[in-house]
């Protein structure tokens, strides 16, 4: 029932971003950009931008709560998004852009229509994520912050923002070794919270074999120092406060039912096969 109200507002708001149209170019660097905004596209790159038609999110994305499964149809492929960075969008509002994780394609244990589908996924988080700003921003302007219709959207940015998110603490962690430096900080970090490392990874690992779908994120409270590995049921619910991801693994149904179909057990394998260590190590405080 509730899910019926959330999807016929958003029906409602989405006459707002319906006739909207994207336009993407790459730049020099190879870096593709995106805006909503023709007047934004340096003036270089305006003969060689390309109109990508928009889709309101209520056709564009495919979302069970289940799985958490976001489809897009219509955005670039994985490849051809090199950005890290936010660009300005007709103001002071700046847009998210989707990273680039090609280069984890090739990983083992992950194939490539996997992380692919995976990539596409995520973008879809980052879109709709900057579909989101943009309404609400608009609604704000118009006057329509106590419309049901801006609550509920409210609402859902935490899903569509976390999903953008916590998928970049996930790629960004991938394509190391697996390799774990007894003497690092963090291994030391572990041993003081856990007592050894094999008994944090035990922890993590069976938070991951947990029926049901989420996130495994080891976190670092920011107040105390110490490390947690929680499980997180949504993407926007069950986040400590204050405390940072400092490794971050996927285990919704995308993220390996098509390599290792209900062996969990196997890709959370393969998953700490391929971690970079030093780039979680970086992450903490
Ligand atoms: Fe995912």
């Amino acid at each position: 029932m509730k899910r019926t109200i959330i999807l016929s507002l958003l029906v409602l708001c989405s006459a707002a971003v319906a006739d909207a149209e994207t336009y993407k170019w790459t730049d020099d660097q190879g870096v593709v950009s995106s805006t909503d905004d023709p007047a934004q596209i340096p003036s270089r790159y305006r003969s060689k931008a390309l109109k990508v038609e928009d889709i309101p999110i209520r056709k564009q994305e495919k979302i069970t709560r289940r799985t958490g499964i976001t489809a897009p149809r219509n955005v670039a492929a994985p490849e051809s998004v090199r950005s890290t960075h936010v660009q300005n969008r007709g103001g002071n509002i700046m847009a998210y852009t989707a990273k680039d994780y090609a280069r984890l394609i090739g990983m083992a244990g992950f194939s490539e229509t996997m992380l692919k589908n995976h990539f596409t996924l995520y973008q879809g988080y980052v879109t709709n994520t900057n579909k989101l700003l943009d309404t609400l921003a608009q609604m704000l302007k118009d006057g329509k912050a106590a419309n049901p219709e801006f609550a509920e959207l409210k609402r859902r940015l935490g899903w569509e923002f976390n999903g953008m998110r916590l998928h970049e603490y996930y790629f960004e962690t991938l394509g190391g070794n697996g390799k774990v430096d007894l003497g690092s900080r963090l291994a030391r970090k572990k041993i003081e919270d856990f007592g050894s490392i094999e008994a944090w990874q035990k922890d993590f690992m069976a938070t991951g074999a947990m029926r049901g779908i989420g996130w495994v994120v080891m976190y670092q409270d920011n107040v105390s120092g110490r490390l947690f590995n929680f499980w997180i049921n949504e993407h926007d619910q069950g986040h400590p406060a204050g405390c940072m991801p400092i490794l971050v693994m996927d285990v919704f149904e995308h993220a390996f039912m098509l390599d290792y179909g209900l062996k969990r057990a196997d890709y959370i394998e393969a998953f700490f096969k391929n971690i970079d260590w030093k780039a979680v190590e970086a992450r903490l405080k």
